[in-house]
């Protein structure tokens, strides 16, 4: 597959019809979301602002955990919002995570891309991508933006050594160039309704994790049960074997093991 390069007006022309953005675009950055968080005053408080990049040298998941971002081979944006537009920003995660799976299958026709609860995107139950969102607030302490960033492995081929077992790409299910998959990801973001929680009941059909056994760490404590449903608010319920039911809402996750 070739490794095309980012093109903004290529992206653009292809979402344009759809909704007014900004596209900014990067050679390298250490971060998209660095990035922005550093300049979301210069962004628009109306239309979003997309800030994407060919390389990341710092780039970053939940938990600070790094996000390999070599060269050319991967998809590295960060999609900027003005909060007026959101009802909800914690169930922000949850809605890309339906646009990016929803782009990706189409586009590949397989069933085998699905989310990992909260916010990875896993192709033949590897991770080939992740998501990540933080919130700008004004010099009052109010949300004024949400950064919605995205990280996805399309041609990567060689992970670092602690990587290998866990990532992938998704190369071998689509052959398309980044382009096309950013401004299908971006379209389809921008058809769901963010005014309240409709995608959950796609979130629901792409996510792998639901029905499995897992093991949930927070902290020191871990909880072992079966994932058995998406709450309305985004938070995982579990059923132990004592058959006692576990509400875990995703900010005090820190990991999650499939067993
Ligand atoms: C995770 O795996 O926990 C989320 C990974 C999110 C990575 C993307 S890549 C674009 C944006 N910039 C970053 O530094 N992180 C996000």
């Amino acid at each position: 597959m070739a490794n095309n390069e980012i093109n903004p007006n290529e992206i653009q022309n292809h979402i344009t019809t759809l909704k007014k953005i900004d596209i900014i675009s990067f050679t390298t950055l250490d971060s998209t979301n660095t990035y922005a968080k550093n300049h979301s005053d210069e962004f628009s408080n109306s239309h979003p602002t997309l800030i994407i990049a060919d390389q990341q040298t710092a780039g970053y998941g939940r938990f600070k955990r790094g996000f390999f971002s070599p060269k050319d081979t991967g998809i590295y944006l960060s999609l900027v919002l003005p909060i007026n537009n959101i009802d909800d920003p914690s169930l922000l995660t949850l809605a890309t995570g339906v646009a990016v799976v929803s782009a990706l299958r189409e586009m590949t026709n397989s069933q085998l891309i699905n989310l990992k609860w909260v916010n990875d995107i896993l192709i033949h139950d590897k991770k080939c991508g992740g998501i990540l969102t933080e919130s700008i607030s004004d010099s009052h302490g109010k949300i004024s933006k949400v950064i919605v960033g995205i990280g996805l492995n399309i041609n990567t081929l060689e992970f670092p050594e602690e990587l290998e077992n866990i990532a992938t790409s998704i190369s071998d299910e689509i052959d398309l160039e980044r382009n096309t998959i950013v401004s299908q990801i971006i379209k389809n973001f921008f058809k769901l309704d963010l005014t309240g929680n409709d995608f959950l009941s796609d979130y629901r059909t792409y996510c792998s994790t639901l029905g499995k056994t897992i093991q949930v760490v927070n902290g020191n404590q871990t909880i072992a049960g079966k994932a058995i449903e998406i709450a309305d608010d985004g938070s995982l319920v579990l059923i132990d074997d004592k058959k006692n039911r576990h509400r875990i809402n995703s900010g005090e996750v820190t990991k999650i093991y499939l067993n």
